[in-house]
C-alpha cells in the first residue's frame, strides 16, 4: 500500500517518457514559425482580403492574368472601390510587396512550390525594399 504513490509516479514518468515524440512534434507544431515574409511598409489592405489571399492568390492572379490577356482590360475594382492595375510585376511586387525573394519565395520555399510565373514574368525591377 505504501508503495502506491511511488507506483503511480513511475507510470506517469513512463508514460510521458513513451509518448514524449509525440508531445514533443505538437508542440513544435504549435509554437512553429511559418514563413517570415516581409510585408509592404507602404500599403495597409491587399487588392483582396488577407484571408482570400492566403488561400487563394493564385486563382486571382489566374483570373488577371486571363482577363488581360483575353479582354485586353487591365482595370481591376477591389471590394473597398480601389482601382489596379492587373498586372503581376507592377502591382504585386513593385507597387506593394517588392523583390519576390522577400515575399512570394520565402513561403513557397517554405511550403515547397515553385510556381512557373518568373520563367516570363520580372522580378521587382527596383531595390525595391530588398534588403534583407
Ligand atoms: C511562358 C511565359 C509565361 C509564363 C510561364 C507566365 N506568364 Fe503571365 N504572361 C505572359 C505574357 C506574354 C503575358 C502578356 C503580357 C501583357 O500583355 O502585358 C502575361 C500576362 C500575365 C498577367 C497580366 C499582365 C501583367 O502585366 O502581369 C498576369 C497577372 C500574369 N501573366 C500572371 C502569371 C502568373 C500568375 C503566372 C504563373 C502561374 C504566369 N503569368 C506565368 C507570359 C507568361
Ligand atoms: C504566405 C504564403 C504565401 C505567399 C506569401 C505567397 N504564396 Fe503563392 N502559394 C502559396 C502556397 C501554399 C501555394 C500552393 C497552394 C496549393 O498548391 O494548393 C501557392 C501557390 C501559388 C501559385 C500556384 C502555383 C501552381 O503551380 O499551382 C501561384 C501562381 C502563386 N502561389 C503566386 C504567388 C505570388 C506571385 C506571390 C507573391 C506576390 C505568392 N504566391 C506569395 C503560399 C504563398
Amino acid at each position: 500500500m505504501r508503495d502506491r504513490g511511488l507506483i503511480y509516479s513511475a507510470l506517469a514518468l513512463f508514460l510521458g517518457l513513451v509518448t514524449f515524440p509525440a508531445w514533443h512534434n505538437l508542440s513544435a507544431h504549435v509554437t512553429g514559425k511559418g514563413p517570415e515574409v516581409r510585408l509592404p511598409v507602404n500599403a495597409k489592405q491587399c487588392v483582396a482580403p488577407v484571408e482570400y489571399m492566403r488561400t487563394s492568390h493564385m486563382n486571382l492572379l489566374i483570373d488577371w492574368r486571363e482577363t488581360v490577356v483575353r479582354t485586353g482590360r487591365r482595370d481591376f475594382t477591389a471590394a473597398g472601390g480601389k482601382h489596379y492595375n492587373m498586372s503581376l510585376t507592377p502591382t504585386c511586387l513593385e507597387q506593394c510587396h517588392g523583390a519576390r525573394k522577400d515575399f512570394c519565395d520565402r513561403c513557397h520555399d517554405y511550403a515547397a512550390v515553385s510556381p512557373p510565373c518568373w520563367n516570363c514574368h520580372q522580378d521587382a525591377k527596383a531595390v525595391l525594399r530588398s534588403a534583407k
